[in-house]
């Protein structure tokens, strides 16, 4: 067991003490920003917990490096199997470390398989759980996400909200007014962060971020260039589904050349079928965060099926037009500058038609995505835990 840190200088031991878990990369992002906020509070000792839901390099170890996340107290290297089989793993490991260490609070992020599993066991042990990202409905029940989110949120004593939807189904759930907050995005502060790292750093830093297959894209479009992403399973899984996201993707690369980096899973389906791209769509591996954050941030438009990437190009006001036929996070598109497209081919062609050639408002960023969403939780953390100032 490892001794709880001390947030700032003179802990002594006997601060509360929460344990942080993040699994899966969209959750590194939001656990940067709360251990900043730990850290410059100083109110409350923490742990960090690695479950291992993802693993290689460019999924997990180089977010904590960029992000400038200190190393995981601990790691259970609980990656890869089916749903039923990571979720039991981690289960198992969590149960192990919270009986040998038990925290005052747990807190989770967002809504993948380790946000659930650490959620039900901290329950069960009696720990209060905090979880961060809290009451985003898809109403999509063939989602993995959204049973996640529904069994975490119905299970979690505080609930960390980033947009009103959020408050409205937490209340509409019955879950208790005293527990909800509404604090903004600990993603959103994540992007703001990093963003001013990106423009604190030499042109030729810079310039390195972009790999080959980038400048390549850069050189055809003169320019000008979209990033895609895709990696949820119903548009990835099943050939038939990807076939024609693929073929929407050829034909837009026409036009602007694409630049995609491609999530093992979609690498998996794309390696099967040979499914053919057309030489405009550039693939690269999963990407550091700030190569990413260089290449979207001023790409004309971005295809994506992820959420946390509606949020982000939200924040920074880049056009995104969203391969789904639901999102659990509206205010993207009442507010911000997403367009649901769902994955009909002709459809997404057009809306991304309309985002190259500027024809959709670049939006604003909704109420409390002020870069202060941690702050915020730590401050309702530490009153919760009775550490008020
Ligand atoms: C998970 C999350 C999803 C999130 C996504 C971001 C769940 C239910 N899903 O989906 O919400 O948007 O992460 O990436 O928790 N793999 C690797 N290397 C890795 C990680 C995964 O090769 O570092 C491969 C493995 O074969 C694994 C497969 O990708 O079985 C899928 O990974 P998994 O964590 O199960 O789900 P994701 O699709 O990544």
């Amino acid at each position: 067991m490892t001794a709880p840190r001390e947030a700032g200088a003179g802990g002594d031991g006997r601060k509360p003490c929460v344990h942080l878990v993040a699994g899966a990369r969209p959750n590194f992002m939001k656990i940067a920003p709360i251990v900043r906020a730990l850290q410059a509070d100083g109110r409350l000792a923490w742990k960090l917990v690695h479950t291992g839901q993802h693993y290689d390099r460019n999924m997990s170890d180089v977010f904590f490096e960029e992000l400038g996340i200190p190393a995981p107290d601990v790691h259970f290297g609980c990656g890869g199997g089916s749903h039923a089989q990571q979720t039991a793993r981690i289960m198992e490991a969590f149960e192990s470390h919270v009986a040998a260490d038990r925290p005052d609070a747990v807190v989770v992020v967002g809504d993948v398989n380790s946000t659930l599993a650490c959620t039900i066991v901290a329950k069960k042990a009696g720990i209060p759980v905090a979880h961060v990202e809290a009451g985003l409905r898809s109403g999509d029940m063939t989602m993995p996400e959204e049973i996640n989110r529904i069994v975490t949120d119905s299970l979690s004593d505080w609930f960390f909200v980033t947009e009103p939807s959020g408050v409205e189904n937490l209340r509409r759930e019955g879950r208790p007014e005293s527990g909800i907050f509404y604090v903004g995005h600990v993603m959103v502060d994540n992007v703001v962060h990093q963003a001013r790292q990106l423009d604190a750093m030499g042109d030729a830093a810079r310039v390195a971020l972009a790999t080959d297959a980038v400048k390549r894209a850069l050189s055809e479009g003169g320019g000008r260039y979209g990033v895609v992403t895709l990696h949820r399973p119903s548009n990835v899984d099943d050939p038939a589904a990807l076939a024609p996201i693929a073929g929407a993707l050829k034909a837009i690369a026409e036009a602007l050349p694409l630049v995609f980096p491609v999530h093992p899973r979609t690498r998996g389906t794309l390696a099967r079928t040979g499914l053919d791209l057309g030489p405009r769509v550039h693939l690269l591996d999963p990407q550091p965060y700030m190569a990413f954050l260089h290449l979207w941030k001023d790409a004309a438009v971005v295809l994506t099926d992820s959420g946390g990437l509606q949020e982000e190009t939200t924040a920074l006001g880049v056009p995104c037009v969203t391969l789904r036929e639901n999102t659990e996070r509206p205010i993207t598109l009442t507010e911000g500058s997403n367009q649901l497209a769902g994955t009909d081919p002709a459809r997404i062609a057009e809306l991304a038609r309309r985002a190259i050639a500027g024809e959709v408002p670049r939006g604003r960023r909704p109420a409390l995505w002020d870069g202060q969403a941690a702050g915020r939780i730590v401050e309702a953390l530490a009153r919760g835990l009775g550490q008020a100032r």
